[in-house]
């Protein structure tokens, strides 16, 4: 059985002593009522990255957002993944839309960090969507098949299936505007098809494919009830702790 997953993407948001508390708060009621069979990441600013982990039990992963190209040298104010590594965390997002589109991050960049992320052992959380545009235009499916050809699909089966994935359509994140659970289903499920073609339908099987874009208590349940649907990447509803717990338990 594939693991479901629920990430949070607190993006540029709390400072470090409110994002210990949320992180307190959260792996509280996650260890109170939180559904076992969920694995529960936390993605956090990089200044929380040490105390949060000290703070929430083993079973609740921890992950940047991002991380620097480059191994380590004369590039002021990145962050580079052994850094990342050091400070416990187990998981990174990369190729976040807001990453892509407000910071210029192409394919060629993604895959440097993609490389850095396995070789110091930090899971790569890859995030995929089309703008409003492309889904407007209908060339949706062909969009989402480019970025993974680009980035992705060059990566050794033993590497792939270390990855989640999370499909995020732009026009969803932190609009209010929800995919539909059709919307999304279709597309997770053709995602894991054109893995099947590239690598093999049993890879195709295991990895674990998320949805993001404005997921919340509300809608939550009916997204997870989908069959390729293994669990959410959530932005706003992360960052209050008992709507957080709720799209945990939404299964
Ligand atoms: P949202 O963000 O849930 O606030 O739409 C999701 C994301 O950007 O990961």
């Amino acid at each position: 059985m594939r693991q479901k997953i629920v990430a949070g993407n607190w993006k540029s948001n709390t400072n470090v002593k409110d994002g210990v508390q949320l992180a307190a708060d959260v792996n509280k009621l996650v260890a109170e009522k939180g559904d076992k069979d969920v694995k529960v990441i936390l993605g956090v600013p990089f200044t929380h990255l040490t105390k949060v982990v000290e703070t929430v039990d083993k079973n609740i992963g921890v992950a940047a957002q991002n991380i620097g190209e480059e191994k380590s040298g004369a590039f002021t104010g990145e962050v580079s993944a052994e850094m990342v590594k050091s400070t416990g965390a187990d998981y990174v997002i990369l190729g976040h839309s807001e990453r892509r589109q407000l910071y210029h991050e192409d394919s060629n960049s993604l895959n440097k960090k993609i490389s850095l992320a396995f070789e110091n052992d930090l899971i790569p959380i890859y995030c995929c969507g089309e703008p409003l545009e492309i889904r407007e235009a209908d060339t949706h499916m062909d969009y989402v098949k480019k970025q993974l050809e680009e980035t992705i699909f060059k990566l050794s089966e033993a590497d792939f299936k270390k990855l989640i994935i999370a499909y995020e359509p732009i026009w969803a994140i932190g609009t209010g505007k929800t995919a539909t659970d059709e919307q999304a289903q279709e597309m997770i499920g053709f995602i894991r098809s054109i893995i099947a073609e590239k690598y093999n339908k049993e890879l195709s099987e295991e990895i674990s494919i998320l949805y993001g874009g404005s997921a919340k208590p509300s809608n939550a349940g009916n997204l997870f009830a989908k069959k390729d649907i293994d669990g959410g990447l959530i932005g706003g509803a992360s960052l209050k702790a008992d709507d957080f717990i709720q799209i945990i338990n939404a299964y």
